[in-house]
């Protein structure tokens, strides 16, 4: 079996007090976040919506972490490459949604940022099967997407361990985030599963102290590396 990773943290600004969001990234930023999740959701695929590309460009002249644009849009082709100029390291799109999601996983590629899938809590994991060849990243969402603050899916956890599987079996290296519901009570469950990255809007901007946050959910993360 593949060495599994150290898990990754990623903030997500969806739980950050907008009205301070300069403060809220260096913040973060400062107190050990690895990259720095970016929902972005349009009132159509999601009953929410939030931010736009210019909001991509000012978070990139504010820190240099990368930054993991989640596209909760539909469709998603016709503005991926006006998130990668506005400075995204990593795009998601929804497999859901999304007619021609091999081809947008390549035009991502080809925009310069690394191409990842986000999935569904009700969508099987057999939906990437196709799929494998074309991303680096897996964002499985163990909540309906649209908001933060909700209750983590219990069952997505088996969809984790299949979705390692596949990966591990392309050889190619491929990272899981988990997102929706993180906690450092469901932090190490997913990493035991396979996740390496994990999202956290209330784990850590809901938390008095985001140093403290920040490492506890990646402490716990890393029980679940344990035999
Ligand atoms: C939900 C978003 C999440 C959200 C997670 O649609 O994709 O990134 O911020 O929030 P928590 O960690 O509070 O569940
Ligand atoms: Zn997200």
């Amino acid at each position: 079996m593949p060495q599994r990773k150290i898990p990754l943290i990623a903030p997500s600004i969806l739980s950050a007090d907008f009205m301070r969001l300069g403060e809220e990234v260096t913040a973060i930023d400062r107190d050990g976040a690895d990259w720095i999740h970016v929902d972005v959701m349009d009132g159509h695929f999601v009953p929410n919506m939030t931010f736009g590309p210019s909001m991509v460009a000012a978070l990139r002249r504010q820190t240099d972490k990368p930054l993991d644009v989640h596209l909760m849009i539909a469709p998603a082709d016709p503005y991926i490459e006006s998130f990668a100029q506005a400075g995204a390291n990593h795009i998601y799109v929804h497999c859901e949604g999304n007619p021609h999601v091999h081809r947008s996983l390549q035009t991502i590629r080809k925009s310069g940022a690394i191409p990842g899938i986000a999935i569904c809590p009700g969508t099987p994991p057999e939906a990437l099967t196709y799929l494998m060849g074309e991303l680096d990243l897996i964002l499985v969402m163990t909540v309906n997407p649209g908001f933060g603050g909700q209750k983590f899916i219990e069952d997505q956890i088996g969809k984790i361990e299949i979705l390692r599987a596949m990966a591990d079996a392309t050889g190619r290296d491929i990272r899981i985030g988990v997102d929706g519901g993180i906690d450092p009570t469901t932090a190490p469950r997913v990493v035991k599963a396979g996740a390496d990255m994990l999202v956290a809007g209330t784990a850590v901007y809901g938390q008095p102290d985001y140093r403290k946050a920040i490492s506890d959910l990646r402490d716990a993360g890393m029980r679940g590396l344990q035999p």
